[in-house]
């Protein structure tokens, strides 16, 4: 991705981190992808992982070497390298990183580098932190550039209407939500010549 095609609509990806039958997550992220297109800046896209349907890590070989073996790594593997920015959309399982996503982050490596990524998280009282603050970990070893701006929602199913199955959680979530979409735009700029082709292959 060169800075030129940055600059004029970078692509975000909205990826949804839970994949189990009636999960909460789709909703949430719909609304995120909601305030991304208000927004404007950016080129949206949702991307479920419920819909990538990955087994547990079966690939032979290392990532750094991209010689996938399984069409569904070729496919996970080409959507996430179009991306120029990602929000991802999280619960957390047992204080931690939802295993879905953790498996889903280990199956690449130069697909996720140089990229921004912010967190909207949703739970009980923790509102998902917990679990966000481990991932973030994690994706420091994938060279992604998690950011302090995010979205954090206790009590978040309060905010799911039972008749429209629609998730609206006010206003201060989408001042929040804001922000942090003003700061993935600007990482994105910032990030996009360590992005270039010939800057990957050093
Ligand atoms: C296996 C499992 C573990 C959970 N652990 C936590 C937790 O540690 N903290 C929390 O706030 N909520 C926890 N919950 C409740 C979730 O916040 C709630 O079920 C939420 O809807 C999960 O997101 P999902 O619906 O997108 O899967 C857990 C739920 C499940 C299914």
């Amino acid at each position: 991705v060169l800075p030129e095609d940055v600059q004029s609509q970078p692509t975000l990806q909205v990826i949804v981190a839970s994949t189990r039958p009636g999960r909460s997550g789709r909703l949430v992220a719909e609304w995120v992808v909601a305030q991304a297109q208000a927004d404007g800046t950016f080129s949206v896209e949702l991307v479920d992982l419920a819909d990538f349907d990955l087994p547990l890590l079966d690939e032979p070989r290392h990532p750094r070497l991209r010689q996938y073996e399984h069409a569904h790594t070729q496919r996970w593997s080409e959507t996430i390298e179009r991306a120029d920015a990602f929000v991802v959309v999280t619960p957390e399982y047992d204080y931690a990183t939802p295993a879905a996503l953790m498996n889903a982050l280990q199956y690449l490596l130069h697909e996720w580098a140089y990229k921004p990524v912010a967190f909207v998280s949703y739970g009980g009282i923790s509102g998902g932190l917990r679990g966000v603050q481990m991932t973030k970990q994690v994706v420091t070893a994938l060279r992604m550039m998690p950011i302090p701006e995010g979205v954090v929602m206790p009590f978040f199913s309060q905010h799911i209407d039972s008749a429209t199955q629609l998730f609206n959680p006010g206003e201060v979530p989408r001042q929040a939500a804001q922000r942090m979409l003003e700061e993935l735009r600007r990482w994105a700029m910032a990030l996009a010549p360590l992005r270039e082709p010939q800057a990957a292959a050093l």
